[in-house]
């Protein structure tokens, strides 16, 4: 009875601090459709007369909209519940929901509608409309915003979140867009892995139910299971073919993509971050902002969708994307820990000798109190090595830039290893479960950025590194550990759950803050390989390591699922040494540079290693390289065969002009039998003529084929040749190569 009391004053206090809460959304609305739309695409927001907003249609643009503003009256819609532009719990639907809040006075239920809705021009591609609903009952307010990029086809979804209750209102679902689709079958494709495996593809039917993608690891978003999704309408997805919607989700810290077929076979799409252990304390007047899913639609299959998303990315998604990407020796694999100023030195003086363009020193060149010979001390003491590098790193740029090829760094800000100054000295920052045991991955920690003096340590890391040598020209930001538990010292014991969100954030600040204050710089994100390949990272960064597995045999599959997403600029494809450190392959060298040079091309290895033959061959191909990466890292991708289906891969890029092509070939398994299938290339002119020639054909050995030794063994019997785009497209060419980790680029060039 008390209780009943205490809520009912409760109830009439919120009433006289809140009289407008009393007012519902107008009683009566105008009906309308609001459009989002871009060039080819448009989803569609319908505003009924209770102020009720719902979703009409998610795909081809509608011209006349007062078609789509009759969808309700024509279909069984809005009886089927659950398609709400923003759906909550409350509202009688019982599927997923994008958003469930706990309010003030402890209502875990929420009835969103219209209060307001507007539209402008960011520039002449961008159109941003926001749509604010309300709650019916309390000052609590949603805007779900839309970015409509109109010629890459893609939208920026995103939902921001603030209340003028009482107290704080706990978030418990924030999803970052709810999609309601519906079609006959629905098959959807995800990206999974590990470290050293990444972005296996996976395509499986939907049915009834819930299917979760998911990262509980903080940090690491991406490593086993990408943030990103394609569902293909009605048949598995085609490459050039069929309705396909894709989404990746701009996060690198916990997420969930939730995929429910519910009863009358509609499909739910939520994305957003991770509800696990995520209750968000938002106080009154602070805002929620949910991270951007990137959302697109194409008619044309994966491959366009594909395609709308790299365009996107390129001039909006990831920085400076309309750069070429310079060819890098990193040292990593070379030699491991074991940098100093002499072998570095050394290193620097081949890597221009052959023609990479910027050098990098990975991991070991820092720390003087504990040692830093192998992962398990030093992260955080961010000094040079006194005994490694006595003169500092000066000398080395110096070299570098005698040499006239750029510096790059390798850091791990947010990291630390309990033998450490840093760990020493601060024990208070770590992240680590309150009376719990410590449990260390790699042997470190990661360091509180919820706390803004931890932020702005991590940020003076690296400002320091850039600021002592002013002429470093790229940093590798790793990150080799994800949450295993957590705990802030700086968050208060009750808003512990704000961890998750406020971490990303604060990391988010500091990635923006150095992108601003060192524009010049090329940013590398890495986390044990492919951790960080989302374009949440990638807003700040110019491009990812997208794995520690640089076997040129597990490469054309991990790239092949990146391709997907990213193009080809953004991912850091390298050459190491055979046997490979990772796997034992033994792979040509060849092989090894086709497969990266279909990305962008760097180098990883001891170059003092390598047979005069294979130095030469890296010359020659990094050289060949520079001659066509402008279409590699600008063009249009087009996927050819599978290596998933098939014993061997093929891919291919186009120049925006369709003057320029090149075609890259790889062969997986020994292929028994005379003649390969005739492989037909996409995206040329069928109009224009076109001459193909071979780079870099392989070299016979000396009497092997009978051919003699030191001729070339070309892998298209038409080398030099000039077909038409239509004879290229509709029948195609043979590539005779079938030994196993043979392979063939072959340059398309368009000839007047
Ligand atoms: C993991 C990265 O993926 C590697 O490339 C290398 O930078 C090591 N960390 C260094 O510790």
């Amino acid at each position: 009875m008390i209780q009943k009391c205490k809520h009912i004053l409760l109830s009439l206090l919120v009433c006289l601090l809140y009289p407008i809460a009393l007012v519902a959304a107008p009683l009566k609305q105008q009906e309308q459709i609001i459009p989002i739309e871009t060039n080819d695409i448009g989803l569609y927001l319908y505003v009924n007369k209770k102020g009720e907003v719902y979703q009409q249609h998610f795909g081809k643009r509608i011209k006349d909209k007062e078609n789509v503003l009759r969808i309700s009256k024509i279909t069984s819609f809005p009886a089927i519940i659950g398609r709400q532009a923003y759906s909550t719990f409350g509202t009688g639907n019982v599927n997923e929901v994008a958003l469930q809040a706990k309010h003030a006075d402890g209502n875990l239920t929420s009835v969103l509608v219209y209060e307001n809705h507007s539209s402008r021009e960011l520039s002449a591609n961008i159109t941003e409309t926001t749509l604010t609903l309300k709650d019916s009952y309390y000052p609590f307010y949603v805007t779900l915003k839309y970015k409509a990029y109109q010629k890459e086809n893609v939208l920026d979804c995103s939902v921001s979140i603030w209340h003028e209750e009482s107290a704080p209102v706990v978030l418990q679902a924030n999803a970052s867009n709810y999609l309601f689709i519906n079609a006959q079958q629905y098959w959807f494709t995800h990206f999974y892995g590990a470290a050293t495996s990444e972005m296996k593809i996976i395509e499986e039917k939907l049915n009834n139910g819930i299917k979760t993608i998911e990262s509980k690891k903080g940090v690491r978003a991406s490593q086993t299971e990408h943030p990103s999704f394609i569902v293909s309408l009605n048949q598995p997805a085609q490459e050039e073919s069929g309705e396909v919607i894709m989404g990746s989700l701009a996060w690198n810290n916990n997420y969930q993509l939730r995929f429910q077929v519910d009863n009358h076979n509609n499909l739910h799409i939520l994305s957003g971050m991770n509800d696990f252990m995520s209750d968000y304390y938002l106080k009154p007047h602070t805002r929620f902002e949910t991270p951007s899913l990137i959302l697109t639609y194409s008619d044309s299959g994966k491959g366009q969708a594909g395609r709308n998303i790299h365009h996107w990315a390129r001039n909006y998604g990831i920085r400076d994307g309309n750069t070429i990407r310079p060819v890098v020796l990193n040292s990593w694999e070379g030699v491991y820990f074991s940098c100093d100023e002499e072998n570095i030195l050394a290193m620097i003086d081949d890597a221009a000798s052959l023609g990479a363009e910027v050098f990098v020193l990975d991991d070991g060149w820092f720390g003087n109190t504990y040692d830093r010979n192998w992962a398990q001390g030093s992260l955080g003491d961010w000094q040079v090595n006194r005994e490694k590098f006595p003169r500092g790193l000066q000398p080395l740029i110096d070299r570098a830039h005698q040499q006239g090829i750029k510096f790059g760094l390798w850091v791990e800000p947010e990291m630390v290893n309990p033998k450490s100054e840093l760990a020493d000295n601060h024990p208070e920052w770590l992240v680590t479960g309150k009376n719990r045991e410590i449990l260390l991955g790699r042997n470190q920690l990661i360091l509180d950025m919820t706390n803004p003096e931890v932020a702005n340590f991590v940020y003076q890391s690296v400002a320091k590194q850039l600021t002592d040598y002013p002429n470093i020209a790229y940093i590798k930001w790793d990150a080799n550990r994800h949450m295993m538990n957590f705990g802030s010292n700086y968050l208060d014991d009750n808003e512990q759950s704000n961890f998750w969100y406020d971490y990303a954030k604060a990391l988010q600040g500091v990635y923006s803050r150095l992108a601003l204050d060192f524009p010049k710089v090329i940013f590398q994100a890495c986390a044990s390989g492919g951790g960080r390949s989302d374009y949440g990272t990638l807003q700040y960064h110019h491009e990812f390591w997208a794995s520690d597995n640089t076997d040129p045999r597990s490469r054309i599959f991990i790239n092949w699922g990146y391709s997907h997403l990213f193009p080809a600029n953004a991912i850091a494809s390298h050459v190491s040494h055979s046997p490979n450190h990772q796997t034992g392959n033994i792979t040509p060298i060849k092989f090894r540079f086709d497969v990266s040079m279909s990305q962008r091309l760097g180098i990883e290895l001891q170059p003092n290693k390598l047979t005069e033959k294979e130095l030469d061959w890296t010359k020659k191909a990094v050289a060949a390289y520079k001659n066509f990466r402008e279409v590699v890292q600008f063009g249009d991708l087009y996927r050819l065969i599978s290596p998933y289906e098939n014993d061997r891969a093929a891919l291919m890029y186009v120049d925006e002009a369709q003057d320029k092509a090149i075609l890259f070939v790889y062969v997986l398994e020994y292929h028994y039998g005379s003649q390969y299938a005739l492989i037909k290339m996409t995206g040329l002119d069928p109009n224009k003529k076109y001459k193909l020639k071979e780079i870099l054909p392989i070299i016979t050995e000396p009497d092997k084929f009978g051919l003699g030794g030191g001729k070339e063994k070309l892998a298209f019997r038409g080398n030099g040749q000039v077909f038409t785009g239509d004879f290229l497209m509709n029948h195609g060419i043979e590539i005779t190569h079938r030994y196993t980790n043979e392979s063939a680029v072959i340059e398309i060039q368009a000839i007047k």
